[in-house]
């Protein structure tokens, strides 16, 4: 018995020797220390020992199993420290490398646009209303003064869904849906999506506009140009000015359609403005005491000024855009132009 647990030494020795990985050390456990391994097995061989003798030699094939299990744990140690080094070497972290950037978005230019807009005003006291892109016939023109077959309504070409309902043509229903709710003052501002059955390279079938409505005692055009120059100012800058020509809208009486003077060429005329020195923006006027008595308004007591703005319009002059596809596209090379 002694001799064989002093080959068996032996032959463990050896197989130490031959460890290199964990798979070699796996091996090594299944032939000598599991359970059907050789010092295992050894305990056995007992029965052929003599009684007296049993319990010694009990211990010492404990102990030689004690042994080796030591050495295996401690090349088994050794093996995991080796294996985390070389991952420490070739997952290195370099914290010293600058982060990846992630690409952050942008406003759309028509919302950026809207925002600039909204802001001016915000500044003198409009409130912001927002109403329905689907609208009844009411509200988007008899109400305004335009009655059914009124040759006025060939100005807003449109999409009806019935002969009743329709995708709003303006913001203009939105005047209508305030003066129903609120009593004057009013002081409105309505921005929103728009719809008309027309397409070319300054004209969208969705596009979108800003309605302004104010409302009070003794609101008179002046206060219309006035609140327009200072819009007109602060968007395309404080040397530009306004002039009022008239126009003809059914629910303004007197109508107005604002220019101002082109800022490209300080109104000399260039291909801007078609030679003229002035550039039209927008619609406004006077708000027809026909659609002030129609929400139940008293125009002997109230007037009312209103104006309608294509924020897409805007946008264009101000970005120099001459096509309004390039607004819906979302080509990213455009759109990376208008970080705010
Ligand atoms: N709603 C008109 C349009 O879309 C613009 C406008 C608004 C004119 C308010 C006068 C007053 O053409």
């Amino acid at each position: 018995m002694e001799q064989q647990i002093k080959d068996l030494r032996k032959q463990v020795e050896e197989a130490l020797q031959n460890v290199k990985d964990k798979n070699d050390l796996a091996n090594f456990w299944q032939n000598f220390l599991s359970k059907k391994g050789s010092i295992p097995n050894l305990m056995k061989g007992l029965g052929s020992v003599a009684k007296e003798a049993r319990p010694a030699m009990g211990k010492l094939i404990n102990e030689f199993r004690d042994e080796v299990t030591k050495q295996y744990e401690k090349i088994q140690t050794i093996l995991e420290e080796k294996e985390l080094e070389e991952r420490n070497k070739t997952e290195q972290v370099d914290i010293t490398m600058p982060a990846k950037k992630r690409p952050s978005g942008s406003l759309h230019p028509i919302t950026i646009t809207k925002n600039q807009m909204v802001d001016v005003f915000a500044g003198m006291g409009f409130e912001i209303f927002e109403g329905p892109e689907i609208e009844d016939d009411d509200h988007n023109f008899t109400s305004l003064n335009v009655a059914k077959n009124h040759p006025a309504r060939d100005m807003q070409d449109t999409f009806y869904i019935t002969e009743d309902i329709l995708l709003r043509t303006h913001t203009s229903p939105g005047q209508i849906r305030v003066m129903n709710s609120e009593k004057p003052p009013i002081k409105v501002l309505v921005p929103g999506r728009v719809f008309r059955s027309d397409s070319d390279a300054t004209h969208s079938p969705q596009f979108h506009q800003m309605e302004g409505l104010v409302v009070d005692k003794g609101i008179t055009l002046c206060d219309l140009q006035g609140m327009l120059d200072e819009f007109v100012k602060k968007i395309f800058g404080s040397e530009v000015k306004t002039r009022l020509r008239p126009s003809y809208f059914p629910f303004t009486e007197p109508s107005v359609e604002v220019d101002v003077s082109c800022f490209e060429c300080g109104g000399k005329g260039c291909s801007l403005c078609k030679g003229t020195g002035w550039i039209e923006i927008l619609g406004g006027g006077i708000v027809h005491h026909k659609v002030l008595e129609n929400c139940g308004i008293d125009p002997t007591v109230y007037s009312g000024l209103a104006f309608g703005i294509g924020i897409e319009r805007i946008a264009m002059l101000k970005y120099g855009i001459n096509n309004i596809g390039l607004l819906y596209e979302n080509d990213l090379r455009f759109l990376k132009q208008f970080k705010d």
